[in-house]
């Protein structure tokens, strides 16, 4: 089983600051105490958690079972949640994302409200342990207030799983040194939606298309090929694939794109979401979140787009399925 991800650009910050090093090693993460609080699940908290969990932040694409041997890899029934290894060759060692339903063993039954929205927001887990920055908790500190309490309300949804999941064996000196990623993210107001630009930059952020569209270069991004595609996404001994350049540049970008084109781009997997996703070899392999992202409401599309099409023209051409057919390499 293997996943979609997003970067870990603060491996480089933290590897940049020697001084650090010692302190990190005896100490735990900065970290704040959770917030005392019970959340009450409305239905428009249980609805729009939903939404940010299977859809915006597409939470369930890293956290549950996924059958890779069709279109996109669909969440297998009855595995939403319960974690799954990411066996991607950029991550230095070995790692797994977490059980994240509400079964007492093996899962976040016994924690409390305030210690799961912790958890996302500022990466901290209920035993204090720094969780390893794949999982993108320094964009979803930007996630408000209200959005996470719904996201968690939803989560005590979830049917709870039995699945033990092994902490991540990650290699020195990385190891150590994420333990400095964490930060207490405080109170967050939710973002006016009738600023579409501002409203797009907040999604674009919860949803990593920036981690995704970046190249890496030893786990950080690099400088000044912002959204220009090219990360690349490896599974060990597995397939490859390659992400798009979505900035502005007319020849190897988005720029030549108008709203429509991207908007039906966007939902070009729609039908297989909602009616199954057909079988598919590993030249079609791809970790953009196509079926989840097919669900996004027209607003948020809008929104997405606004923030996308002002992105600095960087010329970059990808070709995103390296051996594959020319006629899926590219749209
Ligand atoms: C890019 C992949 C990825 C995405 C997207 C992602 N996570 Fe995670 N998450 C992880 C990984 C990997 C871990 C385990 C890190 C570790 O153990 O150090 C984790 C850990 C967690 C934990 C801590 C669990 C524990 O036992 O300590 C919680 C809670 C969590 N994620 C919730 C979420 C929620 C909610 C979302 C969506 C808003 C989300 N995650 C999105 C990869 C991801
Ligand atoms: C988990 C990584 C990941 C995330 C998150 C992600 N993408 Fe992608 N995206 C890819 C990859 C890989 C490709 C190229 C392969 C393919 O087309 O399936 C791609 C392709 C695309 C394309 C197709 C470009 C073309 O030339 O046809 C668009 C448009 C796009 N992404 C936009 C976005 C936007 C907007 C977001 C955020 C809302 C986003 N992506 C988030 C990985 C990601």
């Amino acid at each position: 089983m293997w996943m979609k991800v997003i970067g870990f650009s603060a491996l480089a910050l933290v590897g940049t600051a020697g001084a650090g090093f010692s302190y990190l090693y005896y100490r735990g993460p900065a970290t704040a105490p959770p917030l005392d609080i019970v959340i009450e699940p409305t239905p428009e908290r249980l609805k729009r958690g939903e939404y940010i969990f299977t859809t915006v932040a597409d939470c369930e694409g890293c956290h549950s079972e996924r059958d890779f041997s069709r279109f996109n890899g669909p969440v297998i029934a009855g595995r939403r949640g319960v974690g799954t290894p990411l066996p991607l060759t950029e991550i230095p060692g070995k790692l797994w994302s977490a059980n994240i339903t509400p079964d007492k063993e093996t899962g976040l039954g016994n924690w409390t409200d305030g210690e799961k929205v912790r958890a996302i927001r500022e990466g901290v887990s209920k035993d204090g342990r720094a969780l390893f920055p794949l999982m993108p908790y320094q964009n979803f500190r930007y996630m408000s207030d209200e959005d996470v309490y719904s996201l968690v309300a939803y989560l005590n949804t979830l049917p709870p799983v039995k699945n033990a999941v092994p902490k991540p064996e990650i290699e020195f000196p990385v190891s150590m040194l994420y333990k400095g990623v964490p930060r207490p993210a405080g109170s967050v107001a939710s973002v006016n939606r009738a600023d579409k630009l501002q409203y797009g930059q907040y999604l674009v952020t919860m949803a990593g298309c920036a981690e995704c569209h970046t190249p890496f270069e030893k786990g950080a991004p690099v400088a000044g090929m912002e959204f220009a595609g090219g990360h690349v996404f490896e599974i060990h001994g597995g397939p490859k694939v390659l992400s798009a350049n979505i900035t502005s540049d007319k020849a190897t970008g988005i720029g030549a794109w108008d709203l429509t084109r991207f908007q039906e781009r966007l939902a070009a997997y729609r039908d297989y979401d909602r009616n199954g996703s057909p079988r598919v070899g590993p030249e079609k392999f791809t970790l953009m979140p196509w079926l989840n992202f097919s669900r996004l409401s027209g607003e948020d599309v809008e929104a997405i787009w606004e923030y996308i099409r002002r992105r600095p023209a960087i010329t970059n051409m990808v070709n995103t399925h390296p051996g594959a057919p020319a006629d899926i390499s590219r749209r």
